[in-house]
């Protein structure tokens, strides 16, 4: 099958809506065909709870062109056209980095990598349903229709992602690639027995403010990932990844603007009490808003439990990776060095005698290392935004990421306590700080008893402010939702 022949067009036909010219493919449109019911039924059990016959207001990709590819429209979820979408091809690409830097892109599974792609397939694959398994709950606490409207876009787009990665098991890794593809819809994030593959994504997101956070830090680490891979050798992953990246965007607006409007929210009902003193939290919280130094708490649970998704700081698999030409850096086209990394090296910060400190490793080795170092800068881009709210209030208060040592789960600093600062602390001392740099059971509490579902078109919760825009321009009391 001549795939560059059929790019750009959606076949929206059959049930799979796709661009990889599925109708002539008829071993891989059986499988996906088969699998297609056991996915609704993944969806209808542990996609979003209570609002699967609602009319959401969503986007549907409709062709892969820059311009113009979300069609807006009110659908119920289960009835969402969940498509297999790539990139178009690039004519004449090459692998980017590696070992086979140069030569031409591989169309087919190249034999010698097989089982570390399929590797890499099924681990990004299997965070997409965690993160709907993870959101499912929160419909029923939505501070409005429009931030429900864009938690289901989110879940219904992970759902497409988990497409993506389905599709390539099924075309390029026979039959181990549908048990895999299988197994993608039977574990679950939080199980004991069963648990999704990666530990951020077996946390829970119990409240708004940790949606907020975890589409901001969580779904960004997403992003590097898919960045790294859209610069496979496999073209047929670049261009998935290419495609997924598009949306991942707007995932990371809905974390950064959430948590936005929580701060704007709180800082306006400050000013309107006359309250200028961010640790006066009793009073804060008396106003129906979550207090600064909680959303802090809140960012530096999420930033750290994101940070352990980058795995160890010095990783053979990472190296391997990047040298058979599957997994590359984050803009690894923009960089200007030899791509094969065979003998430079990349300073990581490592725990040497009890101290933190920066070692100079191999850089392949380093590979985990660097894209967490991109990832914190681009992290720290957003942070930048929101402290500009607090200061145009005149509140003495910053938000800051800490360390990278700080609550760490994997790696070198997992064997540590420290503070926010990365100051190491005994098991005693951390203890005792723990409630005051992650959120405590007090804090959930309170928040938890602001998570109030406010469902009339363009009223909000007490706790978050209006959005600027709308969706798709839309007035502010558009319906988003129309609530079945
Ligand atoms: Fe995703
Ligand atoms: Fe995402």
């Amino acid at each position: 099958m001549n795939v560059a022949t059929t790019i750009g067009k959606v076949d929206y036909d059959g049930l799979i809506p796709n661009n990889v010219g599925l109708g002539e493919d008829v071993r891989v449109k059986r499988a996906l065909e088969k699998w297609h019911p056991g996915y609704i039924n993944w969806w209808k059990d542990m996609g979003p709870e209570g609002f699967q016959e609602s009319l959401v207001y969503l986007r549907t990709a409709v062709s892969v062109d820059a311009k113009g590819w979300a069609k807006f429209d009110y659908v119920r979820m289960p009835d969402y056209k969940w498509g297999i979408l790539l990139a178009p091809q690039a004519e004449g690409r090459t692998i980017p980095f590696g070992a086979h830097a140069g030569e031409a892109a591989w169309q087919e599974v190249p034999g010698e990598y097989r089982a570390m792609l399929r590797r890499l397939i099924v681990i990004q694959g299997d965070t997409e349903p965690a993160s709907v398994e993870q959101q499912r709950h929160l419909g029923k606490t939505a501070p409005s229709l429009y931030d429900m409207r864009n938690l289901f876009q989110v879940n219904v787009e992970e759902g497409r992602h988990l497409w993506a990665m389905v599709y390539l098991l099924q075309k390029y890794f026979g039959t181990d690639g549908r048990e895999e593809a299988e197994a993608l819809l039977e574990r679950r994030s939080g199980d004991a027995d069963s648990p999704r593959m990666l530990g951020a994504f077996n946390e829970q997101t119990p409240d708004w403010l940790s949606f907020f956070m975890f589409t901001y830090f969580t779904d960004r680490d997403g992003k590097m990932q898919l960045e790294a891979l859209a610069q496979s050798g496999f073209d047929p992953l670049s261009r998935t990844c290419r495609f997924m990246l598009t949306e991942e965007a707007h995932h990371m607006f809905v974390g950064e603007t959430g948590v936005t409007r929580v701060i704007q929210r709180t800082c306006e009902a400050m000013k309107e009490a006359g309250i200028s003193d961010p640790y006066d939290i009793e009073r804060v919280r008396k106003l129906g808003v979550i207090d600064l130094p909680t959303i802090q708490k809140k960012a530096n649970l999420h930033f750290s439990l994101t940070l352990d998704l980058f795995g160890n700081e010095i990783s053979t698999n990472a190296a391997n990776a990047f040298h058979a030409g599957l997994k590359g850096r984050y803009r690894e086209t923009r960089l200007a060095d030899d791509h094969k990394l065979e003998s430079s090296t990349y300073p990581v910060l490592r725990l040497i005698d009890g101290k933190i400190q920066n070692e100079d490793a191999p850089a392949l080795a380093a590979l985990n290392m660097r894209l967490r170092d991109d990832y914190v800068g681009d992290a720290n881009v957003g942070v930048g935004r929101w402290n500009k709210v607090i200061e145009s209030f005149g509140i003495p208060f910053e938000i800051k990421l800490p360390h990278v040592a700080f609550h760490r789960h994997i790696g070198e600093f997992s064997k540590i306590k420290t503070d926010i600062e990365g100051k190491a602390l005994s098991d005693a001392e951390w203890q005792a700080k723990r409630s005051d740099v992650l959120p405590s059971d007090a804090d959930r509490d309170f928040i938890e008893s602001l998570m109030q579902p406010q469902l009339e078109p363009g009223k909000f919760a007490s706790w978050i402010a209006p959005p600027k825009v709308g969706i798709d321009n839309k007035p502010g009391e558009f319906e988003y939702v129309k609530i079945a």
